[in-house]
């Protein structure tokens, strides 16, 4: 492991530079796991805020050294960045656990070389990011640029902290735009750490800055004037305020918010690759996933039998201590999330789901609370409807596929779904059928930062990831010529 050391996070990144918050305030953030401290974090204000977007229009607007870059050097610093990331994964994915209480392993295989593959992926879409010359009038010729929409708030959560602000942050300044991000509170390092990486790689002043902060933070960059588009991953009552808020200024939004996705399993699944999908589906992550798979429905014909091998192979995720190697269950990221968790399994118990799994928060200190399944339940009660966001999972039976279809779609949510079958016509019926952005069959939680990733209904607005994901990031200027 290379050297390990906590960011320091008491002082701003702003536009390029280091420099105290302007109001003087800081906040400790904890380790979930062991409840100790992890060090000050610099509150960003109103004056903060006000500083980054004036660097961030003055990197943007007119002939500057970030506007006149070529597309190509451009591309090279991301590249770079990608390769600083996987250069220090161990250490970042030290960060990670640390800050989230997520497993060290699943850090180091996960996030940190999705991040990575974001800043990859994305540094060679920018010299390939063109316009079209659409056929007007022989008399004319006419073109499309894909501008830069300008200065970009990204406002991230803590689930995949790391992983958030590459999703975000890539495609941002591939297209050329300026970018201020918010971290989550719970989990500023990584976010510190990748500061350190544009210093490194020279980044022209302005371009990026970090605010470290509360909510409040957040909404500045929302209210602001000077900000073009606010992307946003984290709850959808947030979510819904951003959209409001927007609305003073006419602000680009896109959305990246919560879900309750079913994981559809039918009689001709192969049961032993449904349980293990299913299985990290929901329980990744400690469950603080968008994507959790946290509706199970079981055919009535196969139910018992996948549930003996579901409960089997989920009894032998224990929670330990993120930084164990072998660890494959963490701690979750906070005390409210600690609360909301069990204040869910109370829910659970009292609309009458058999709790058969877990259910009872181990002693200590640390937030670890145990994989917990609910089997009975049905489809209209809070546990298979709202949003737990933690190692839960509600099961449910069916036994016609129009019935499994309806229940599927029965929620506000539709972020992604999975289907196990092996049936060709099945999966795709179903997967046209379900009103989700993404659908994956006999897999489940293959993200790709290739492939366009968001939500239907109230689980967002706008894709992240391919083409879609870039594209979101620019304003498309139409130019016509008369002959
Ligand atoms: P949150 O939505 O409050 O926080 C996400 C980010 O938004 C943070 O950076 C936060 O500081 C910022 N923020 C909060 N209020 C804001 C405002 N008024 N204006 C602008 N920015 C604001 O999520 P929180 O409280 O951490 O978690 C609550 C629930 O949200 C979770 O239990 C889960 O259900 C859901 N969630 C969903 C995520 C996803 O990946 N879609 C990620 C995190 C949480
Ligand atoms: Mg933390």
């Amino acid at each position: 492991m290379t050297s390990k050391t906590l960011p320091d996070c008491s002082k701003l990144f702003i536009g390029g530079k280091w420099v105290d918050p302007a109001e003087g305030q800081f906040y400790t953030n904890e380790n979930p796991a062991r409840r100790e401290p992890l060090g000050q974090v610099a509150i960003a204000t109103g004056p903060d805020v006000e500083e980054a977007v004036r660097l961030a229009r003055e990197a943007i607007d007119g002939n500057t050294a970030w506007t006149q870059m070529s597309p190509a050097s451009r591309g090279r610093l991301l590249w770079r960045i990608g390769e600083l990331i996987r250069e220090h994964a161990e250490e970042l994915a030290w960060l990670e656990a640390l800050d989230t209480g997520k497993p060290y392993s699943e850090a180091l295989h996960g996030d940190i070389p999705h991040a990575a593959a974001a800043f990859e992926y994305y540094a060679g879409w920018c010299n390939k990011l063109a316009g079209s010359v659409p056929p007007v009038s022989p008399r004319y010729l006419d073109y499309t640029r894909l501008e830069p929409v300008g200065v970009v708030g990204a406002i991230i959560p803590w689930n995949f902290p790391l992983q958030m602000a590459a999703t975000k942050l890539a495609p941002a300044l591939a297209a050329g735009n300026a970018v201020i991000l918010k971290p989550a509170e719970q989990t500023p390092l990584t976010a510190m750490a990748l500061a350190r990486f544009f210093e490194e790689v020279e980044l022209p002043a302005g371009v990026l800055s970090v605010l470290t902060g509360f909510g409040e933070t957040g909404a500045a960059l929302v209210a602001h004037p000077g900000v073009d588009k606010i992307t946003f991953t984290g709850s959808t009552a947030v979510g819904k305020l951003i959209m409001r808020g927007a609305a003073d200024t006419l602000k680009r939004v896109s959305l990246e918010l919560g879900g309750k996705s079913p994981n559809v399993v039918f009689p001709d699944a192969d049961l032993k690759r449904a349980v293990r999908g299913v299985t990290t589906g929901v329980f990744y992550n400690q469950g603080e996933m968008c994507t959790a798979g946290a509706r199970v429905l079981v055919h009535e014909s196969i139910y018992e039998a996948f549930l003996e091998a579901f409960t089997t192979a989920v009894a032998d995720l224990r929670p330990g201590d993120p930084l164990d190697p072998n660890t494959r269950l963490g701690a979750l990221v906070n005390e409210e999330q600690f609360q909301r968790v069990q204040e869910y399994v109370r829910i659970g118990r009292e609309e009458g789901a058999e709790l058969v799994l877990g259910g009872e928060a181990p002693a200590g200190p640390g937030y670890f609370f145990p994989p917990t399944i609910f089997t009975g339940v049905r489809p209209e009660q809070r546990i298979a409807q709202e949003e737990i966001f933690g190692p839960v999972v509600a099961v449910m039976r069916f036994s016609f596929d129009e019935e499994a279809l309806r229940i599927a779609n029965g929620v506000s949510y539709g972020l992604a779904a999975g289907v196990w079958t092996r049936d060709l016509s099945r999966a795709l019926r179903f997967a046209h059928g379900l009103r989700a952005g993404t659908v994956w069959v006999n897999t489940y939680n293959a993200l790709w930062n290739e492939a366009p990733f968001g939500g239907y209904k109230q689980s967002g607005i706008g894709r992240e990831g391919g083409r879609e994901g870039i594209e979101q990031y620019t304003e498309t200027k139409n130019i016509c010529i008369a002959l």
